[in-house]
């Protein structure tokens, strides 16, 4: 962004009820209203002379509930707006000179202070809220660095950029921050939206420790504080408005394999084969542009793939999904049907003459079609149908920011792409209004997401029995609604491995709960120590796949030898064992806007250690990982917050808060289990489709008491939403002396599950004495139902037919 000039805003001159739930405010000449949602959200939108009309609902976002609030004026000149509701409360006072918003809970301590409210002649805007001096700042989407961003200076705007470890800006622009500390020691988060689609900017409390700075290049100041006081709390708040992950197809949380390109159908195949048998679990197989007819999207090249349908279906037979990747960049070309009829159709962008705008991409010039039109968005999906028709599972959204270059430059015996693209000329439909042309800069951030609602949204409505899966390189605030995020171009360099770990905290904290980085890095040859140190934590990546780039060494599991490969299938066998506790999380991320993976600040916002742990991550509430992100380590020391920890591979106990020393040999990746919980697990398969020996094994840690649930369903289609699932309440009740008891409630829900016989595992299991099956005693064996005592284990087999069950152990004394 330019540097810019602004004139602050004069005071209050006058003020009348808006919108419901909103006040209009009149600062000479500029407009600003202030309004409170339902769930005690507030925002304040000003221009600089009239507000134009809100654009969230027409830029993807769910439409913004109005609370009944009305204002009113104080004697000293305040405005008030208050509101009370199920959901929550916040009061509204409005300062009148100098003009400052502030925003207070229920108990009337202030949440948030707006003010520093400033405008440009050209449209930009700015304005400040007041950092206290032990607030963090988590969030801002996709960002390098650490994990506070406290003292940075943060733009977005979608932009291609090979992750540098200080890259800034990169794909995916969500202009969302989480304000968390601890003030006279009680945890307080809140969140904030600058809802700008236009680039933006943060100072993070960086030229003045007690102000985040926002600014925007155009479109007028929106923005909206959500409040706490938990980050739990904060993140319902806001992917209630922005929207949340559509529970995905059961097939995409398994492991994804992807490389530019797997170039041939017999490449595809070998590739196929080789995961099956050497029983290394994978879901999903990616095509890369090669896989089209000169990288003309929407078609097959007929040499390379030539019956398209029938490898999809041998792939399917062995339980492969296949996701084609789709660039936004239409190929001009006359004797192409996309572009002739695209441009019959008037669908792609032009510039400011009228002329056809036109970048350089794969397949040399290309066109951009315009997502802020409704009917181009209609048009884009309609071209997946061959795609669907010929089985295709999934679409990759690459290029979307959109990337494109001006001309090729040699570098030694490569031509490569020089990034700069000049769209200074390019114009694009107004969202809300797609009958006037804007400047593209002011709607930049959102042409990704634009397209993925397109992909999305025509898939769904193509088969709407399926759960759709779309991945997606760009993005803005609410993409989650539309698409899973990978973090785009990263190299094979123990530096991006340590850095996937905050960069996906924070981008799962700004609402994009399905995210990951490409496993074992994209540019660069990986070595088979990091391949196998990235792949141990990517498996628990929320969303775990694979990629590398063209030239570079290949980057599947057998590649690296046997030991590498060994260590990667048992990185993947732990993902297909977690699966029925993953896809719980991702329940949740649906239901709550709950990340899947967390910072440890995020489970225990008490905990003031917590907060700067960056290089371990919480999967869900239960899991924490400690990677080996370092080369030649074999050890490191690991944090554990407050509590009782379980080592996952050797059942070793730890009292938190502490830090310990934990051996990590290759073969290792420490992870532990937060006692009291409950893990439903299965058996692992090859892939996701492969009936497990084992369905549900409930993997149980002591050490407190929890609650917590499974859900089982279908994997694939949107039954689930009219209640096709079923669900069991599960407790662990922790009693003194080792007496620990796991209860099942009755199974609920529409969808039938067999019976079958499910094992529960309690770990760090002291010999019991007698274990007991809804208070009967138990005789030792397998047969059912029965119990085995080894290694500080305890098993118990049992019929589970749906009815309540609870299972005792006593211990001997
Ligand atoms: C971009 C993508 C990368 C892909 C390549 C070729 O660089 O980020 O994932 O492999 O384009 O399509």
């Amino acid at each position: 962004m330019p540097e810019l000039r602004f004139q602050p805003a004069a005071g209050l001159r006058g003020h009348r009820p808006g919108e419901p739930g909103a006040v209009l405010l009149d600062l000479e000449g500029v407009a600003v209203s202030v309004a409170i949602a339902c769930d005690s959200s507030v925002r304040l939108r000003a221009a600089p002379s009239a507000l134009a009309p809100d654009d969230s609902e027409a830029v993807g976002l769910l439409p913004w509930r109005p609370s009944p609030a009305e204002p009113f004026a104080e004697d000293d000149g305040r405005i008030l707006l208050a509101f009370d509701g199920p959901e929550g409360a916040a009061t509204v006072v409005i300062e009148p000179e100098p003009f400052a918003v502030q925003v207070r809970d229920r108990d009337g301590q202030s949440l948030a202070r707006l003010s520093g409210l400033a405008f440009e002649p050209g449209g930009a805007g700015r304005i400040a809220l007041d950092a206290h001096p032990n607030e963090h700042f988590f969030g801002f989407g996709e960002k390098t660095g650490r994990l506070d961003k406290r003292g940075s200076e943060l733009r977005m705007r979608c932009r291609d950029a090979n992750i540098q470890l200080d890259s800034d800006p990169l794909y995916v622009s969500i202009p969302f921050f989480l304000g968390f500390g601890h003030k006279a020691q009680v945890p307080q988060a809140r969140g904030v939206l600058l809802h700008a689609i236009a680039p933006s900017r943060f100072d993070v409390a960086r030229a003045d420790p007690e102000r985040v700075v926002m600014e925007t290049l155009a479109g007028g100041i929106d923005v909206t504080i959500f409040p706490g006081p938990s980050p739990a709390d904060v993140l319902r708040r806001f992917t209630g408005w922005v929207g949340r992950t559509p529970l995905p197809p059961l097939w995409a949380l398994g492991h994804h394999q992807s490389r530019w390109s797997y170039r041939t159908e017999r490449e595809v195949r070998a590739l196929a084969r080789e995961y099956r048998r050497r029983a290394i679990p994978t879901d999903a197989i990616h095509l890369d542009i090669d896989y089209m007819d000169g990288y003309r999207v929407f078609t097959w090249d007929a040499r390379r793939f030539p019956q398209p349908k029938r490898l999809l279906r041998d792939l399917a037979s062995e339980g492969f999904r296949v996701v084609t990747i789709i660039d936004p960049g239409v190929k001009v070309d006359p004797g192409y049907a996309v572009f002739r009829e695209g441009r019959g159709k008037d669908v792609f962008c032009r510039r400011d003459d009228r002329s056809l705008y036109t970048l350089r991409v794969w397949p040399k010039d290309a066109a951009l079609p315009d997502f802020n039109r409704p009917e181009v968005r209609q048009w884009w999906g309609e071209q997946h149908e061959p795609l669907l028709a010929a089985g295709v599972a999934g679409i990759w959204n690459d290029m979307n920011e959109p990337a494109g270059w001006d001309k090729d430059v040699r570098l030694g015996r490569l031509m490569v792409p020089y990034r700069f693209q000049d769209t200074t000329r390019l114009r694009q439909a107004d969202p809300v209004d797609p009958t006037r042309s804007v400047p593209h800069e002011h709607v930049r951030n959102i042409y990704g997401q634009q397209e993925c609602r397109a992909t999305r949204t025509w898939l769904e409505a193509a088969a709407p029995d399926r759960r759709a899966f779309v991945l997606s390189r760009s993005g803005y605030a609410g993409i989650q609604r539309f698409a899973a995020i990978w973090t785009g171009d990263n190299a094979s360099r123990w530096s991006q491995l340590r850095l996937s770990l905050p960069m996906l905290m924070n981008l799962s904290l700004s609402g994009v709960a399905f995210c990951g980085a490409d496993i074992g890095g994209f540019a660069w040859n990986c070595t088979p120590e990091l391949y196998a140190r990235w792949i141990q934590i990517g498996a628990l990546y929320p969303f775990a796949r694979t990629h590398s780039m063209l030239w570079v060494r290949r980057q599947e599991p057998w590649r690296f030898g046997r030991r590498v490969e060994a260590i990667a299938r048992r990185a993947l066998e732990l993902r297909m064992r977690l699966l029925p506790y993953l896809y719980g999380l991702f329940r949740e991320s649906e239901r709550i806007g709950a990340p899947v993976w967390r910072p440890l600040f995020y489970e225990f916002p008490e905990d003031e250690q917590s907060v700067g742990v960056d290089d371990e991550v919480m999967v869900g509430p239960a899991l924490l990982a400690a990677p080996i992100l370092e080369k030649g380590a074999r050890a490191r020391d690991v944090y554990l917050p407050p509590g009782v920890w379980i080592s996952l591979d050797d059942d070793a106990r730890y009292t938190g808060p502490r830090q310990v020393r934990i051996l990590a040999p290759l073969e290792r990746v420490p992870l532990f289990v937060r006692g009291g919980a409950v893990l439903p697990t299965r058996s692992p398969t090859r892939h996701v489709g492969e009936t497990p020996s084992e369905p549900l094994v409930l993997e149980v840690f002591p050490g407190a008491d929890s609650e917590t649930e499974v859900v089982e369903d279908d994997g694939e289609s949107t039954d689930y939403r009219s209640g096709a699932f079923a669900r069991t309440a599960l407790r662990v009740r922790d009693r003194a002396g080792g007496r620990l008891r796991l209860e099942l409630g009755p199974r609920e829900g529409r969808f039938a599950v067999p019976n079958r016989r499910v094992r529960a595992v309690f770990h760090a299991a002291l010999p019991p004495r007698q274990v007991y099956l809804d208070a009967r005693p138990l005789t030792p064996g397998s047969t059912l139902p029965g119990f085995s005592w080894a290694d500080g284990r305890v098993e118990v087999f049992f019929e589970d037919d749906g009815h309540a069950r609870s299972i005792e152990l006593d211990p001997a004394p």
